[in-house]
């Protein structure tokens, strides 16, 4: 399948794995690109610029194909030195990055001239629109469903993607919600070139977190995930365990008034607990409403081949089928 997005990223399936805090690592980003799609290492899980520029180098080392980057700019309060680690990117040889959060329009001029092709993730087409003017190649747009930051606007993708194609000139692929071919047939009509998944990428067998994790994803049905942190602006969507619950009794008391010092024990140092020691009631961990379509964990190239045979078939078969029953008897009239 040839979209805008496997011709610009040089792969051969228009599906991206997005970056995961404690789970892109360069096992899963390997996997990913390797199966045909385009793995994205988490930049900011490496503590140091030194030890991006490493685990760069260990994912060269599992696949000769592309893979990418993730930057996350954080609030300011919490600044990495980006600078830094965009040198420990360009030097390694990385020609696309993936970035969320704050705009990356300070650190365009750097990642364009090391020739590196950027993917903004954002939640609106507002947001959207602000990463096509300051030179973004192409867009991850993110609705509500998301595992993660969904923003604060609670746009769900039937009506975020077919408003971002109303508005952009570069191609966009669709985030939040992705699971399998009926995802990505889906998103296609509504003029994604491709889709981007995380929480179904945690559910594989390269995926190097506990298995405690991937166990709790095929259990978890649509109802499990609660949004948290609204009351500061920084909504997340995360996997409600017992973590989550206490999170949710503090800003139900705290009201209007929650900082997020109220919280830090829910949502400070949560990842590795997760998803190194695999302690699920640890705390607040993104998790998307996704979870209710997962019911296994295969490899990645199990998933990958599965989506791209299952999408092939509903398009020739049941969506052609459609129309060309229609065709058939349109031309009988005729
Ligand atoms: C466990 C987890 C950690 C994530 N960490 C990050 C991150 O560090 N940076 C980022 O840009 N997105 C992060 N995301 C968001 C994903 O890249 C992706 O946009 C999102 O998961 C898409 O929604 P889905 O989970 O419904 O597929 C994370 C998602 C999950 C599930």
């Amino acid at each position: 399948m040839k979209t805008a997005i496997t011709e610009m990223f040089g792969i051969e399936h228009p599906i991206i794995q997005g970056g995961m805090h404690y789970v892109g690592f360069a096992e899963l980003a390997a996997a990913v690109s390797n199966a045909g799609g385009l793995g994205i290492i988490t930049g900011l899980t490496q503590k140091t610029p030194e030890l991006l520029a490493k685990e760069i180098a260990r994912c060269r080392d599992m696949t000769d194909k592309p893979f990418g980057v993730n930057l996350t700019f954080l609030p300011a309060f919490t600044a990495p030195p980006y600078p830094e680690y965009i040198a420990a990117i360009t030097e390694g040889g990385i020609k696309i990055v993936e970035t969320a959060g704050r705009s990356p329009e300070q650190y365009m001029p750097a990642l364009k001239a090391a020739g590196i092709k950027v993917i903004h993730k954002c939640t609106s087409v507002r947001h959207s629109l602000k990463a096509e003017q300051i030179g973004c190649d192409a867009v991850s747009v993110d609705g509500f469903e998301c595992g993660g930051h969904p923003g604060e606007d609670d746009m769900p993708n039937m009506i975020l993607l077919p408003r971002a194609a109303e508005e952009l000139k570069i191609p966009f692929v669709a985030s939040g919600g992705m699971a399998d071919a009926r995802s990505l047939v889906a998103v296609l009509a509504l003029g994604a070139a491709g889709m981007n998944m995380g929480t179904r990428f945690i559910a594989t067998k390269e995926a190097p977190v506990h298995e405690n994790v991937k166990q709790a994803l095929v259990a978890a049905t649509e109802l499990d995930t609660r949004l948290v942190m609204r009351a500061i602006r920084n909504t997340e969507r995360v996997l409600k365990n017992k973590g989550v619950d206490r999170l949710i009794e503090i800003e139900r008391e705290k009201g209007a008034k929650l900082q997020i010092a109220d919280i830090h024990a829910e949502v400070a140092g949560v990842y590795p607990k997760v998803m190194i020691d695999g302690e699920m009631d640890a705390g607040a961990w993104s998790c998307g409403m996704v979870v209710g379509l997962i019911k296994d964990v295969p490899t990645v190239k199990e998933l990958i081949d599965r989506i791209m045979a299952d999408a092939e078939r509903i398009i020739l078969d049941r969506l052609a089928g459609l129309v060309g029953v229609e065709n058939k008897a349109a031309l009988k009239v005729a």
